[in-house]
């Protein structure tokens, strides 16, 4: 046992330098410890964001709220006191016996810094019992009740791993747009699964979204409609002034009204293509690596503390935010918009109709509602002008019907969150349905991405 995690240690310590050890440190994993692990390397850990669970936990699990959907985690109790993580010095004073302890194999990206490596979750059953889980390897042949298979394209080998499997049921989760998972599309795969944790309305346990900073949907109504505007006309004063200096961009030939922050280029929606005829009619300051036009600088370097707050309160100054969404997918819907919400700035927004119901009524401009860029731009342009108009979209704000509403819909703050670690209790409440009888063993059913998805161009540009 000490062997093993000494071992572990050093090799999880190396992973964070070379590729080439990181491929060494797989093949160690396997030939050394058998089938691989609770933890695995992969590239693009940099770019995961698991926020801080610990503190999060319970409120998400909170169901209170009368306007629950039908597949939440139904587990009725309000009060989750004591749930999340708990110590290594508490576990030996707890006195745990062995049916305690929920067993599974996650496979796939873990970010092995951050994703509470050694550390015990502790979940409120069905039965009122705690259980818990212990994040560890996985050892060959040890007691196991579920494994979790991630559906990414970045760390899936479904074909190949699935001869390893072991007899029990499987879980396929991912927190990724459905075109960048492996198996979503190939029946095969998809259907040697039980059950899947997702944010697809179709899910058995699903995930709701989150901004980075966990807490932030609860800063909707941070600000309020006066605030917005005062920062908005600010913004023109500084704007006449930039003019006056000529230190404007040069793209910025009359006030921006809208920002953008894009990395990813070659999205699934042609959404860079989008941006780039709606930059003929109306001025978009972009930020992100897609038609940037900004410097980076320019945002970073205001004020100070978190970056995510930072940029909220940097995007308040313009009347419209671009959020598109890299694929348009039933439910697919990123943190993004609730950024823009966030921010007091109204998202304009792109993706599948069925993700208009997760946002507040009559708080954004949906892309579809447009017979092209420049149809939408002419709209831009109205609201910009007429203040009554354009401060329409922010009435939700205070109107506690529409608040409701929408987090009835979107089920905030109850469903947990877009992270792995917010969702083991209620797998593990669900695995326990299973082994009731409450729930049947099913397989996964089968979709082609034509019913999930809608071609990238579904929305007219021109
Ligand atoms: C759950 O949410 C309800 C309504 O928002 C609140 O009144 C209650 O205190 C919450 N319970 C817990 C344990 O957080
Ligand atoms: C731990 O629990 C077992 C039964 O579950 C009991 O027999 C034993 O006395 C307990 N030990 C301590 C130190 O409480
Ligand atoms: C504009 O120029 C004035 C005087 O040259 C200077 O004081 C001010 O800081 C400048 N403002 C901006 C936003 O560049
Ligand atoms: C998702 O798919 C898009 C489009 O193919 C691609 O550009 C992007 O890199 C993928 N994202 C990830 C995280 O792999
Ligand atoms: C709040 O929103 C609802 C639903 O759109 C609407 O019927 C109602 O008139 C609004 N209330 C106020 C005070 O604006």
């Amino acid at each position: 046992m000490n062997l093993n995690k000494t071992l572990f240690k050093r090799v999880y310590a190396l992973c964070f330098s070379l590729l080439m050890i990181i491929v060494s440190y797989n093949n160690f994993y396997n030939n050394f410890l058998g089938n691989p692990g609770v933890y695995f390397y992969h590239k693009d850990i940099e770019r995961a964001t698991y926020g801080n669970y610990y503190n999060n936990d319970a409120k998400y699990h909170n169901n209170s709220n009368k306007f629950n959907v039908d597949n939440d985690d139904p587990y009725k109790h309000t009060n989750i006191e004591g749930e999340g993580v708990i110590t290594r010095d508490a576990i030996k004073e707890l006195n745990i016996s062995n049916d305690q302890y929920f067993y599974f194999k996650y496979i796939g990206r873990v970010d092995t810094r951050k994703l509470d490596r050694d550390t015990i979750i502790r979940c409120k059953g069905l039965d009122d019992k705690f259980y818990y889980i212990v994040r560890k390897p996985y050892y060959p042949n040890q007691k196991l009740d579920m494994e979790i298979w991630s559906d990414y394209i970045v760390d899936f080998e479904a074909p190949k791993k699935k001869l390893s499997s072991r007899n029990v049921p499987r879980t396929l989760i991912s927190m990724e747009p459905q075109p960048n998972r492996t198996c979503e599309f190939d029946k095969d795969c998809f259907e040697f699964f039980n059950f899947k944790v997702s944010f697809e309305s179709q899910s058995d346990i699903r995930m709701g979204f989150d901004t980075p900073s966990s807490s932030a949907y609860k800063l909707y109504n941070k600000l309020t409609i006066d605030e917005i505007a005062k920062i908005q006309t600010q913004f023109k004063l500084e704007y006449q002034v930039m003019k006056h200096n000529n230190t404007l961009q040069p793209h910025q030939k009359s006030i921006p009204l809208a920002n953008w922050f894009c990395t990813n280029c070659n999205s699934h929606s042609n959404r860079n293509e989008y941006v780039q005829e709606l930059m003929k009619f109306i001025v978009v300051d972009s930020f992100g690596k897609c038609l940037k036009n900004m410097p980076t600088s320019n945002f970073l370097s205001r004020g100070s503390g978190d970056p995510f707050e930072r940029k909220r309160l940097f995007i308040t100054r313009y009347k419209f935010t671009i959020v598109f969404e890299n694929s348009i997918c039933k439910d697919y819907v990123s943190e993004k918009v609730l950024d823009a919400l966030i921010a007091g700035s109204v998202p304009i927004f792109m993706g599948h109709p069925s993700t208009i119901k997760y946002l507040p009524l009559n708080s954004y401009i949906f892309v579809g509602d447009f017979k092209n860029a420049e149809h939408l731009a002419n709209h831009l342009k109205f609201l910009s002008e007429n203040d009554n108009e354009y401060f329409k979209l922010h009435t939700w704000r205070t109107n506690q019907t529409v608040i409701d509403q929408w987090k009835g819909v979107n089920n905030y703050p109850n469903k947990p969150g877009f992270r792995f670690r917010e969702v083991q209790c209620p797998i593990l409440r669900h695995y326990q349905r299973l082994k009731t009888g409450k729930i049947p063993l099913k397989k996964l059913k089968y979709k082609p991405m034509n019913q999930v998805c809608l071609p990238s161009n579904y929305y007219k540009i021109k």
